[in-house]
């Protein structure tokens, strides 16, 4: 069996990501150090699939523990989730997000390259981008992430093309997220967030169980249809599953050694954030308070991926509509109103 190794792997996207790759047949090793997360979330995960992930709790800027972590396991590839990803915490704390996102991701190449393991995918974001031209946009649209958490994503990405350019044998991928939102069907793991949820999904989703009085929406003086910020939401198990067709990539034929492809992951579709709340309000079949708000700072009119590449090259496509997203978040968030805690 082909065994991976996802740093991360108990948090939102993570979990997700490993019960996906259980259910294709691949063993799993998360190496978590639980500073956004839980070990209840692996423990679910075992409960859901038939394999069992193994558990390694540590931090990605400690090259011992990677050290031992592979000469325990014989892995084959990376996923490499695991990082801070709040943006205005990184504008607060811009030394933070240095060490963690790219000292950390270099100390964890770096143990690749020791160990010789030589396939990494990275969780990087639309956030590299900056104000776009043509929409939906492409991989080839340009870069110029504008706070500090978009910033280290993109260096992240440069540091690890480079190392899989000249590493021999080795192949990469870089998947660049849209909104990932939504949950497992089963209602078991989902998004969690720690303290004040900036995010419109979990915040609608507190507003929604009454943790919170109501949803600010954020500006509706956008040039958009109905005035409010349009982005490509993206169901998490359809995120997942990119991930392990990444991987099923990178393992075949058809990878070329050297190359770091870099694919969107988007449903190509925006939505705006009154549709978006129209959409809960239907999912969970009651009135969700909203009012409007001023225009949060930093806020781009509209983010919609081409995820054309996604489909030519892994021959993966969105399957989960909006409706499904907020079905499925709501199913989590009301079955765990306090998250896993
Ligand atoms: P998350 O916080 O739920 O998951 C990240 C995990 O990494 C957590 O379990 C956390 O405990 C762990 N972690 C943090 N620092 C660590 C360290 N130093 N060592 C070991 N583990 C550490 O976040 P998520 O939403 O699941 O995001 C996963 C990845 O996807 C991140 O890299 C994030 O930047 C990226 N991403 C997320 C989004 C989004 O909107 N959720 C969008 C684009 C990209
Ligand atoms: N919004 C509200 N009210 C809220 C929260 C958000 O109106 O309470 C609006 C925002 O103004 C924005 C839209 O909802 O127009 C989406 O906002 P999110 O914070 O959910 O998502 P962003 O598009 O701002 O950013 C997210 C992640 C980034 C990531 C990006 C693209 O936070 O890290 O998606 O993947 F890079």
């Amino acid at each position: 069996m082909v065994k991976i190794l996802a740093t991360g792997g108990a948090g939102f996207i993570g979990s997700h990501v490993v019960l996906e790759l259980l259910n294709s047949g691949y063993e799993v090793v998360v190496f978590d150090n639980l500073s956004n997360s839980s070990r209840a979330s692996i423990e679910r995960v075992a409960r859901l699939t038939n394999g069992t992930p193994e558990f390694v709790e540590g931090d990605i800027r400690d090259a011992a523990a990677l050290d031992a972590l592979f000469k325990a396991h014989d892995i084959t590839a990376v996923i490499h989730l695991a990082g801070l990803k709040a943006v205005g915490e990184s504008v607060a704390h811009p030394e933070q997000y240095y060490d963690v996102n790219v000292a950390g991701s270099t100390t964890l190449f770096n143990a690749m390259l020791r160990h010789g393991v030589k396939h990494g995918v990275f969780s990087s974001s639309a956030t590299v981008y900056g104000e776009a031209e043509v929409m939906p946009m492409p991989e080839t649209t340009p870069t110029g992430p504008v706070n500090p958490y978009g910033k280290t994503k993109l260096m992240i990405e440069q540091i690890l093309t480079d190392i899989t350019s000249i590493g021999p044998g080795w192949r990469s991928m870089i998947l660049r997220y849209f909104n990932p939102v939504g949950a497992h069907k089963s209602g078991q793991i989902g998004e969690d967030p720690l303290g004040f949820p900036d995010n419109l999904f979990p915040f609608i989703a507190q507003v929604a169980t009454g943790r919170r009085a109501v949803l600010n929406i954020f500006g509706d003086d956008y040039p958009t249809p109905d005035g409010t910020a349009i982005r490509d939401y993206i169901h998490v198990m359809d995120l997942a599953r990119g991930h392990v067709l990444a991987i099923d990539y990178l393992l075949s034929d058809k990878a070329v050694d050297n190359e770091t492809p870099v694919v969107n992951l988007g449903t190509g579709k925006g939505s705006s954030v009154k549709e978006v709340h129209a959409a809960w309000e239907a999912a969970c079949g009651f009135d969700i308070p909203a009012q409007i708000a001023p225009r949060r700072a930093g806020d781009v009119t509209i983010y919609c991926a081409d995820a054309a590449k996604a489909k030519e090259m892994l021959g993966w496509e969105a399957e989960f509509d909006l409706a499904k997203m907020c079905e499925d978040h709501w199913r989590w968030q009301k079955g765990n109103p306090e998250g896993y805690r």
